[in-house]
């Protein structure tokens, strides 16, 4: 399709009518010229096609289809192939249904454990949320299928989100809320990015040519289209002029007026028209012309491939005396609604019509299970008579399990929780359970971190997270160890939400979000502080054990132009199969700019045997080393030495070696009158250019003049002229030089410095 010739051939109206929808789903058709409409859809984690009414807030039905673990879920698995299958499922999916777009991955950070939206988004690290949305897409684009990450960028919360401005400095946007985009757009080429709601430091995403064409297009290499979240467009000749090239869903041909009188103005280049048309019509076509819509999609398949998902995603948090498995012999008490109703997916624009769900009580079919139903999640009560039937099913059973968690009133689309707690009933129960019963086991569905004030009380806790509509045929696998829980945690567990960093200006004032804890998000603030953590970012226990060992690097010394492979040897010492995620944490020995303990680096999900050994590599390059550095606005190495870690959490680091990193930047200095002489004496020049004058200024600061008497004041007073003569600037020389001072010569070191 020679889709430029096609775009010369359209009116001014027509192109202006492309870059916005037809209606809640389609693109427009213009059908003089053969250009067909096609449609997208939620997403991310199934499809919610909408064939009848329509709406972007998950309230009308959609078809029946297969739901699987949010993202908050997969992202626990640290596995990237499952990401990648389940794209490819969801392909399949869309390639059947005639969808050209899924609208998702969802790659927000979590910047705080409140924001409704958390069950959707992967983590709070970067890089993590970088690589698994990158695999998720290569799944659907294999299918020949587009996705659209989203929401593109800063969207870290739900309160105010269509006119909230996120204002972050630069440093915190490229290390901490764009990197995930990046990955996707630089591996994966997502054919589609959604921009968000909010503004970025006072502009909206969706009128932002720093986001949408500086940063995308013109660093990254974005070739797909841009469209709007539903209903995100302010100016819409500001966002043609942006870079965003789809409104959507449509503005009834108010926005489309808009564009077509702007070109006539003279006020918005055509050119920019025709260049959004061909952007959304190369998309288009890449669709039709390889659609296949003899793709069959098995959903009784997708079932068990969701519940193998599920199972792989759940994270054992604590195991004492190694009470799971469970053995299927024993009688074992099911206690909690989610037993029967499991909470697996979140509210809004991601809802999925599922068109089954298997709860824990119906896999447990066949096994000794006592149900007691505990509470009921809706009205978020238990009664007396239902905590005393879950107290006598727990006496009577060898060790009783709590399906617990957050209703769905608790967390979603639209609004931000307004604390970390679960629902109160819940937390009764739970404690009058563990009072009856030693061995009690709490599984938890949630989209985000909760306290858990009666961890001590439990013997075990396994998240499950939501974990799509196959979660209870996952759990009872995991919980009787048919599957060895092999998830570790994509966000840290704070004790309680004051202990988040962004705990004091969370949600903002007003219309302003300040992103003041800047790039100290999730671990990076928590291992910097040592704050006590529930459980750590990377946590996650199994039924067998795993030891690391023999880490090497491929050399001891690198430029930041090379790359360097760690190996580590990795065992599994238990008896039984297990997957393992080997986590990688890279961390700066010295550092003259503030930077996180430790940073995730890599990670690779193994299967192991048990006494199978598996060497596992990783390969590193500048940016695992770099930090943004906003003299340059690039990526910047310091030279010098970096620990290569290996842990099992962000806070067990089992193996360490180093490597000296040396950049082949150097960094422009400029001195003026005003720089002191601590940064100027860092100049290997310095002390040769300053010669003249450095000798006797020394002399007058550094020596005190006068006799000291005692050794301790001889000692402050040294350190206090240092410490004087350090911070004075360039200027002083004048100003302490008397009848001597010299402009001339204080110019001509200025000039010898910057030259
Ligand atoms: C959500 C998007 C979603 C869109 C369409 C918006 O409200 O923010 O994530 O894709 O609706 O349903």
């Amino acid at each position: 399709m020679d889709i430029k010739a096609l775009i010369s051939r359209l009116t001014l109206e027509e192109k202006a009518g492309l870059c916005s929808g037809a209606d809640f789903w389609h693109t427009k058709a213009v059908e003089r010229l053969g250009i067909p409409a096609t449609m997208v859809s939620d997403g991310p984690h199934g499809l919610r096609k909408q064939d009848q009414e329509v709406d972007h807030l998950g309230i009308n039905d959609s078809i029946k289809a297969v739901c699987f673990p949010a993202a908050s879920a997969t992202a626990a698995s640290f596995d990237k192939e499952l990401l990648t299958r389940m794209g490819e499922a969801i392909g399949d999916s869309c390639q059947h249904e005639g969808l050209s777009v899924v609208l998702g991955p969802a790659v927000n950070i979590k910047r705080s454990p409140l924001c409704g939206r958390n069950f959707e988004y992967f983590s709070e690290d970067p890089y993590l949320a970088g690589q698994l949305s990158a695999a998720f897409i290569h799944g659907v684009q294999s299918r020949n299928v587009g996705t659209s990450i989203k929401h593109f960028a800063a969207n870290s919360q739900e309160h105010r989100r269509m006119s909230s401005s996120s204002d972050a400095d630069e440093r915190t946007l490229r290390e901490i809320y764009l990197p995930a985009f990046e990955t996707a757009v630089k591996e994966e080429q997502p054919w589609t990015v959604m921009c968000s709601y909010n503004r970025i430091n006072g502009v909206f995403a969706s009128e932002n040519p720093w986001l949408l064409t500086e940063v995308l297009r013109k660093e990254w290499g974005f070739e797909g289209y841009v469209m709007s979240d539903w209903g995100a467009v302010s100016d819409r000749v500001a966002g043609v002029a942006a870079g965003l090239d789809l409104e959507m869903p449509s503005s009834g041909g108010f926005n489309d007026r808009k564009i077509v009188e702007a070109v006539r103005a003279g006020k918005l280049d055509e050119a920019l028209v025709d260049q959004a048309v061909e952007r959304i019509l190369n998309i288009v076509f890449r669709f039709t012309e390889n659609a296949k819509p003899d793709t069959p999609w098995d959903k009784e398949e997708q079932h068990l491939l969701a519940a193998d998902i599920a199972a792989d995603c759940m994270v054992l948090l604590k195991n004492e005396d190694n009470l799971l498995p469970l053995s299927g012999e024993d009688e074992i008490a099911f206690i909690g609604e989610f037993a029967e109703k499991p909470r697996f997916q979140g509210g809004g624009s991601s809802h999925i019509n599922c068109f089954k769900t298997t709860s824990a009580l119906e896999a447990a079919d066949g096994l000794k299970i006592r149900y007691a139903r505990g509470y009921s999640a809706a009205q978020d009560c238990a009664t007396d008579e239902q905590i005393a039937e879950a107290v006598a099913a727990a006496k009577k059973a060898k060790a009783a399990v709590v399906f617990a968690g957050l209703p769905d009133v608790y967390e979603s689309e639209g609004y931000d929780r307004k604390h970390m707690r679960m629902p109160e009933c819940q937390n009764r129960l739970i404690e009058a359970v563990a009072e009856a019963n030693p061995n009690t086991v709490v599984v938890l569905h949630n989209g985000s971190p909760v306290e858990m004030p009666w961890i001590s009380k439990v013997k075990a806790v396994l998240e499950a997270y939501l974990g799509g509509q196959a979660v209870g045929l996952a759990t009872v696998r995991v919980l009787f160890g048919e599957v060895s829980p092999s998830g570790c945690l994509p966000e840290s567990f704070p004790k309680k939400l004051e202990d988040n960093p962004s705990y004091l200006f969370y949600g903002g004032e007003g219309d302003t979000a300040e992103y003041r804890e800047g790039i100290f998000v999730g671990y990076r603030y928590y291992d910097k502080k040592g704050t006590d953590l529930l459980f750590p970012f990377g946590h996650g226990l199994s039924y067998t054990s795993f030891s690391f060992s023999d880490l090497c690097l491929s050399s001891e010394k690198i430029t930041d132009q090379e790359s360097l492979t760690a190996t580590v040897k990795v065992t599994n010492t238990g008896s039984r199969p297990g997957k393992t995620a080997v986590q990688l944490y890279v961390s700066d020995c010295e550092s003259s700019v503030l930077r996180p303990v430790r940073e995730l680096k890599g990670f690779e999900k193994i299967t192991l045997q048990p006494g199978e050994t598996k060497e596992v590599s990783f390969t590193l390059d500048k940016r695992s080393f770099a930090y943004w550095n906003t003299r340059i606005h690039d990526w910047h190495v310091e030279s010098g030495e970096f620990c290569i870690q290996i842990g099992r959490s962000s806070r067990d680091i089992v193996l360490t070696e180093k490597v000296f990193v040396e950049s082949t930047v150097s960094l422009p200095k400029h001195y003026d009158m005003n720089s002191i002489f601590m940064d100027i004496m860092e100049d290997p020049r310095a002390e040769t250019i300053l010669e003249p004058v450095l000798k006797g200024f020394r002399e007058a600061f550094l020596s005190s003049g006068e006799e000291q008497s005692d050794a301790a004041q001889e000692a402050i007073s040294s350190e206090m002229s240092l410490a004087m003569f350090n911070y004075m600037p360039l200027r002083t020389l004048l100003s302490f030089a008397g009848e001597q001072a010299d402009p001339d010569l204080l110019d001509r070191i200025l000039t010898a410095l910057n030259s």
